[in-house]
């Protein structure tokens, strides 16, 4: 009987706990034996495994955050301690490793198949930005969380006359700021993908006012600039009561979205089929409906393409 082990690992993503629900319940369904390993990469090399049954993954479809628990494992970079990783693998008799996380969580998994371990990917990052698949688990959840919190600064914002610097995540990637700037109608958005210019920042926020609008919106990801001193720069120059927003970890929590949810579910599932017919060392991807498998390889050598055309839409949109 083959036996399936399953971690997740990196900022933990809302569809986590639905994707571990889906490979435990696909898995049991073909006979296979699961485990579950705490703690990500850091759990492998201490020999944290649990035994996962259907009765294990009952009651967490919609719960945030993942019942595995996750880590950012600096001693997993180290080559002997990921042999120590495989040695643990082995003991339990382990024939696939489910590696359910965001860049760094993947290119662990890369780099563990490189010791002889099977490796399965299931891309999970609230940031959306993981080579070969369109969308990650998590995703959408962060960006709803996002919005709801535009929609909220909008009423009070309105109120007062105000400007508002929504600082959302996303150290290398502005998919979320995008995302949530166009279905918020956002007045900027700035990303790390992209350089910026304050002055257009300013020139927008005015003629917003010239038009009568009564507050301006800007999105910024956090690893384009501090939001905190762009606000001070902002209120400087356009002479505008600001005030700045640091949306934080309330973007990793809450409940998963339906759309995350299935995704979760439809990654998880298809990962044990093609685990059982024979794939290995490949990331599960979604590209438009269909789910693909893209080689691990090709993930952690891809880059995300970043989409101007959204962008230049959201900028058409909020004039
Ligand atoms: O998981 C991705 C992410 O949420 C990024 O958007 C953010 O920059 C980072 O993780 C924060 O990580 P941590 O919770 O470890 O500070």
């Amino acid at each position: 009987m083959k036996r399936i082990a399953i971690l997740t690992s990196g900022g933990d993503a809302p569809g986590m706990n639905a994707a571990i629900r889906a490979v435990v319940r696909t898995g049991t369904f073909h006979g296979l034996t699961m485990f579950g390993v705490n703690r990500g990469f850091h759990g492998l090399m201490y020999h944290d495994f649990i035994k996962l049954t259907v009765n294990s993954v009952g009651d967490i479809i919609h719960r945030g955050g993942t019942i595995l628990r996750t880590s950012r494992s600096k001693e997993f970079r180290n080559a002997h301690m990921r042999m120590r990783a495989k040695e643990a693998l082995d003991y339990f008799g382990i024939d696939v490793l489910f590696v359910i996380g965001g860049n760094g969580s993947l290119r662990g998994g890369y780099e563990l198949a490189a010791t002889g371990v099977n490796i399965i990917g299931i891309p999970a990052s609230i940031d959306n930005d993981i080579p070969g698949t369109d969308k990650a688990i998590g995703f959408d959840t962060a960006v709803n969380t996002v919005l709801e919190a535009i929609n909220r600064i909008r009423d009070t914002a309105t109120s007062h006359e105000r400007i508002f610097i929504i600082e959302v995540m996303g150290r290398e990637s502005g998919q979320i700021a995008l995302a949530a700037g166009l279905a918020g109608g956002a007045e900027s958005i700035l990303v790390p993908e992209l350089p910026f210019d304050i002055d257009d920042v300013v020139k927008r926020i005015n003629s917003g006012i010239a038009r009568g609008k009564l507050h301006s919106i800007i999105l910024v990801a956090e690893g384009c600039c501090s939001a905190i001193q762009l606000g001070k720069k902002i209120e400087k120059m356009s002479r505008q009561e600001t005030r700045v927003t640091v949306l934080g970890h309330t973007q990793r929590g809450g409940t998963p979205t339906a759309a995350d949810r299935i995704l979760a579910s439809r990654m998880g599932s298809y990962a044990v089929e093609m685990f059982l017919a024979g794939h290995t060392n490949q990331m599960i991807g979604a590209a438009g409906p269909e789910l693909v498998m893209v080689d691990l390889q090709d993930v952690v050598d891809g880059s995300c393409e970043f989409d101007r055309e959204i962008y230049q839409l959201a900028r058409i949109l909020s004039i």
